[in-house]
């Protein structure tokens, strides 16, 4: 084969490449990941403005999107044998964010949780689940500077019964930011995505998922919550996303080489170089 026709075969293969590229950038799931990425890199003054945008994206992801497997919600997926109660799915983590789908058997739940210093947001991608959510009134910069258990008194907020119709929820430092969750009338799954991750540092230590349970009622919707070790009953095995990849919309390495054999046909075409 000569130059020519080498050169112009690996522009065709470029090329498509670049196609695929922007066909994934279509994809609802890379919207949403390209979004959480801006989102959660930008300064304090447009953040809430990008996360608005980020939860309006999240509203219109459905399990299609993310090519989830329709046999989580089978009995027979649940009863093989030494089958965890929850399923996660990962689809993206760095220093950032972490992105990925849990998916909890029917009458399971994630115990209550916090996500120290963190933002999360929550989308029903199939089934139902209740969201019980705890507002710290503490302030968490201390919080998590105290010696364990950590002892705190939470604002109880109103439960959340969502489905795949339902808005996105979210938890905020200061805000809904312990949560139980748990499976109604079947199993369930939901998208989730954290910022920063668990296990990413925190002043003079690692950010924890830490577990708690009520006890005692301080006044009203008010209540004491302490830290448990992480309960027994509850333990997760994975799956693998089998969705669309997750990409970057930024990355021009693709389309500068595209544009680098171009350069070198054109040169061929016209004569500045000679083919082989
Ligand atoms: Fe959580």
């Amino acid at each position: 084969m000569s130059l020519k026709h080498k050169l112009a075969s690996k522009v065709v293969l470029l090329t498509q490449k670049v196609l695929l590229k922007e066909t994934q950038m279509k994809e609802q799931v890379n919207k949403v990941f390209n979004q959480a990425q801006k989102t959660f890199s930008c300064t304090e003054k447009s953040f809430e403005k990008k996360l608005q945008k980020l939860i309006r994206l999240m509203n219109k992801t459905t399990a299609k999107d993310l090519n989830l497997n329709e046999s989580i919600m089978d009995n027979e997926f649940w009863e093989q044998p030494n089958k965890a109660p929850v399923t996660y799915i990962s689809l993206y983590e760095d220093d950032l964010i972490t992105m990925g789908v849990f998916v909890l058997k029917d009458g399971m739940k994630l115990p209550l949780h916090d996500h120290p210093e963190m933002h999360g947001l929550i989308k029903v991608l199939t089934g139902k689940i209740k969201v019980k959510s705890f507002s710290i009134e503490e302030d968490p910069e201390f919080l998590y500077c105290k010696p364990p258990p950590i002892v705190l008194t939470a604002q109880k907020q109103p439960d959340i019964l969502a489905d795949s119709t339902s808005d996105v929820c979210v938890l905020r430092p200061k805000s809904k930011n312990i949560h139980e969750i748990e499976s109604v009338d079947g199993p369930a799954a939901f998208f989730d995505i954290l910022s920063p991750p668990y296990e990413t540092p925190m002043r003079d230590t690692l950010r924890r998922c830490n577990y708690f349970e009520i006890t005692a009622k301080v006044h009203r919707d008010s209540y004491k919550l302490t830290e448990i070790e992480p309960p027994v009953w509850f333990w997760n095995d994975c799956i693998k996303y089998l969705g669309p990849a997750i990409k970057f919309e930024h990355d021009f390495s693709v389309f500068q080489r595209v544009l680098s054999q171009f350069r070198n046909v054109w040169k061929i075409f016209s004569g500045r170089c000679q083919s082989s």
